[in-house]
Parts: C-alpha cells; sequence; structure tokens
C-alpha cells in the first residue's frame, strides 16, 4: 500500500481469459466484504478507522486517496482493457488533467488535429497556460508526428476513431515512433470501447475513457477512466489522483461498475444497428456521404480491420443541402434524440458544428471537415427497423426532391 493511504490497483491476480468473464467477475469477489455480498456494495464512508496511528485496517485511510467501491471499478477497467492498473476520475476531462499533469513547464505535446472539442479546449487553452506547448498534428499520418517531435515532446495524444469524423490512427506505428524517443503515448478509446479495441496490446502507454460513454452505457453518470500496465505511470497518477482529488463518488462508481456487466452484450447490439443505419444512409439519394469504419468505404477501414474487432456504433453523414436540411433533420427525427454525447442506450443525433465542437475555432473546424452538413449518429440498441425507417423519414422530410 502506498504511504498516501492509497490502494494500488494491481489486476494481474484476476486476470480472466475472455472479455466477458472479467467484466463480470474481475474485482467482484465476493470475498472482500465482511457479508460475502455477490454485488459489490456502495462503501460510502469518507474515513476509515486505523488500528494505531497510521496502521490502517484493510488499506484504506481517506475516501480521496482510495475507496473499495472505486476499487471494486478500476481492478475491473484494467482487466477488460488488458492493463495492470486502472484509475478512476470525476470525468474524462478529470482524466485529462490528471494525465497532464504528468507534464512540467517546458515540455510539449503531440496530439491529433481532429479530437473531442473539450479536449481540444482543454489542451489550447488551459494546458498552455502551464508552459507546455502543444502541437496538434494529423495523426492518421504517422509522418507527421515524427515531423513534430522535438527534445521536448514527452506526450502523444490520440483519438482513435476520432470524434466527429470518425477517421483512425494507427496505434501501434505511432507507439513504434513514440517510444525510440522515451514519449508515452495516450489513446483516447471512448469511441471504440475496451470491447471493440485494446490499444495496450497495441503498445499504448495509457488507454482513456470518457466512461460517461459506452463504458457506463445509461447516460447517467460522467466519469473518466484509465488503464496502464506502466507502474511508473501507474504511480505518478495515482499520487495526482490523490493530491489532486478529481474522484468520483462511490455511488457513480457502483453505477459504471454495473454498466460494464453489459458492455459486451450492448456493444454487439450497437455495431449491429451502426451497420445497418450506415448501409441505408449509403443508399439514400438525400445523403452526400457516410462514414463509418466498418463500410469498405471507409478510407482506412483496413486498418479499422486490423485494430479493431468490431466497429462500434457511432455513424456520421454529410446531408444534401446546407444548415437549413441539417436543422430540419433534427425536427423530424422521432426515434433519435438530439443531444449531445453518445454511448448510452439511446440513439442520439446531433450537428457537431454547433454542439459539441462548437469550441473549435471556426477555420479549424472547415480544415477538419466538420461543417455544417455533417451529423453525427450514436446509434443506440432499440429495434434494426425501427432506427433504419427513422433516418429514412427524417431524410425524405428534410431534403426536397429539388435538391436531388
Ligand atoms: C472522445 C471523448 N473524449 C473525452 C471526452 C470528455 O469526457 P467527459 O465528458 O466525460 O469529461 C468526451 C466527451 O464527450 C469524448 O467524446
Amino acid at each position: 500500500m502506498a504511504a498516501n493511504g492509497n490502494q494500488c490497483l494491481d489486476s494481474e491476480e484476476t486476470t480472466f481469459p475472455g472479455f466477458a468473464t472479467a467484466a463480470l467477475h474481475a474485482g467482484q469477489e465476493p470475498e472482500q466484504w465482511a457479508s460475502n455480498s455477490v454485488v459489490p456494495l456502495i462503501s460510502l464512508s469518507t474515513t476509515y478507522k486505523q488500528h494505531a496511528p497510521g496502521q490502517l485496517a484493510a488499506g484504506y485511510e481517506y475516501s480521496r486517496g482510495g475507496n473499495p467501491t472505486r476499487k471494486v471499478l478500476e481492478t475491473c477497467i484494467a482487466s477488460i482493457e488488458g492493463g495492470k492498473y486502472g484509475l478512476a476520475f470525476a470525468s474524462g476531462l478529470a482524466a485529462t488533467t490528471a494525465i497532464s499533469q504528468m507534464l512540467k513547464v517546458g515540455d510539449s505535446i503531440i496530439c491529433m488535429d481532429d479530437l473531442y472539442g473539450g479536449t481540444n479546449r482543454f489542451f489550447n487553452r488551459i494546458l498552455v497556460n502551464s508552459g507546455i506547448k502543444v502541437k496538434m498534428v494529423d495523426a492518421c499520418d504517422v509522418s507527421c508526428i515524427e515531423a513534430a517531435i522535438d527534445a521536448t515532446t514527452k506526450m502523444i495524444w490520440i483519438e482513435t476513431p476520432t470524434n466527429p469524423t470518425l477517421k483512425l490512427v494507427d496505434i501501434e506505428a505511432v507507439c513504434k515512433v513514440a517510444h525510440l524517443h522515451d514519449i508515452f503515448v495516450v489513446t483516447d478509446n471512448t469511441f471504440a470501447s475496451p470491447y471493440f479495441q485494446r490499444p495496450l496490446d497495441f503498445g499504448a502507454d495509457i488507454v482513456y475513457h470518457s466512461a460517461t460513454k459506452y463504458v457506463n452505457g445509461h447516460s447517467d453518470v460522467v466519469m473518466g477512466l484509465i488503464a496502464t500496465n506502466r507502474e511508473d505511470i501507474k504511480d505518478k497518477l495515482h499520487f495526482i489522483q490523490y493530491a489532486s482529488g478529481g474522484v468520483p463518488s462511490p455511488f457513480d462508481c457502483f453505477l459504471v461498475n454495473r454498466g460494464i456487466k453489459t458492455l459486451h452484450v450492448r456493444m454487439r447490439t450497437h455495431e449491429k444497428n451502426a451497420f445497418a443505419v450506415a448501409r441505408a444512409l449509403e443508399a439514400n439519394p438525400r445523403v452526400v456521404k457516410v462514414t463509418y469504419p466498418g463500410l469498405p468505404s471507409h478510407p482506412q477501414h483496413e486498418l479499422a480491420k486490423k485494430q479493431m474487432k468490431g466497429f462500434s456504433g457511432m455513424v456520421t453523414f454529410r446531408i444534401k443541402g446546407g444548415l437549413v436540411q441539417a436543422q430540419d433533420f433534427f425536427k423530424y427525427i422521432k426515434v433519435f434524440t438530439l443531444a449531445e454525447s453518445l454511448g448510452g442506450f439511446e440513439s442520439l443525433a446531433e450537428l457537431p458544428a454547433v454542439m459539441t465542437h462548437a469550441s473549435v475555432p471556426p477555420a479549424q473546424r472547415i480544415e477538419l471537415g466538420i461543417d455544417d452538413t455533417l451529423i453525427r449518429l450514436s446509434v443506440g440498441i432499440e429495434d434494426m427497423e425501427d432506427l433504419v425507417n427513422d433516418v429514412n423519414q427524417a431524410l425524405k422530410n428534410a431534403v426536397p426532391d429539388s435538391l436531388l
């Protein structure tokens, strides 16, 4: 146990061969509770009785440093990501902040130019104020990363698939280049989920999730989760977690741990429905272009097949016409809900240029292809036919025949 009273969260003792078995059982041992409870308990206590000053009974001291319900979740996420250590934070961005706190003045980072808008905002409007340089490059082309590396580069941050344009980054190729220069790589795995992609297997040093999305899957918790195999990184982040304090509540940990129990089942249905919606959109004359990594038309479909076990539930498309037609599409959808976020059981639709990516400077947005006609769908687990019929009827109502 660490000197600060934190628990070291090592999943090595509970490694399971299958994803579902790990999701259901890693870290969940009933024997850890006096009652042998099969379902983990929600430990609300902020403090723990000590045997003698500094002598902890079960390794817990103060709940910011370590909490039994949080430990269950941290062990579970580590196991399903194929990592040794897991850490939970109060939001995805709290995890981003904690990871960035491993850097110091004078360091620089390289990140994907096509990032979730909030990550872009954090790096370019907050992190830069700490004397850390941020270089944004097209990480789809590894040579752009190579060209941007200098002696100050300490971290490379990639997202794959990206939000919202669903570009892919070759995780293995980026890690090979980074490790030649002793740079650590963080992979935001939010869009794929651990069920469909395991970045640690390709050499990533940290795998990151906005667990708010697929990992929890029920749109009722905001949380960040990370996993790593590197003890040095775990120790640093563990200390930052304790010392900076961006920890989730035990109740939220309980909910996310519960959500993980159905992750594999949900992801299979998300993918089946997303394929059906993407194919229907491709066949619809009111659509200019569909992007889905599972379709052969995706420019990086081969890379998708190499590093992903499935293609998840996110689909984007360009509607014929302009902003008026895009806005009208949202008026007519009935099963999909117009809302930000993704990865919950329910289907959502949004306009990134005006919603999730409004904070990205307009010129950069246009360069990345995030224009007024780009619509992002988070395809949920409703009945497939209802989802396909919904997008088709909304398109028919939104785009007049005169535009065909
Ligand atoms: C890909 C991605 N990364 C990170 C985040 C930030 O996570 P959170 O909203 O949980 O802070 C989001 C949120 O939408 C996201 O989509």
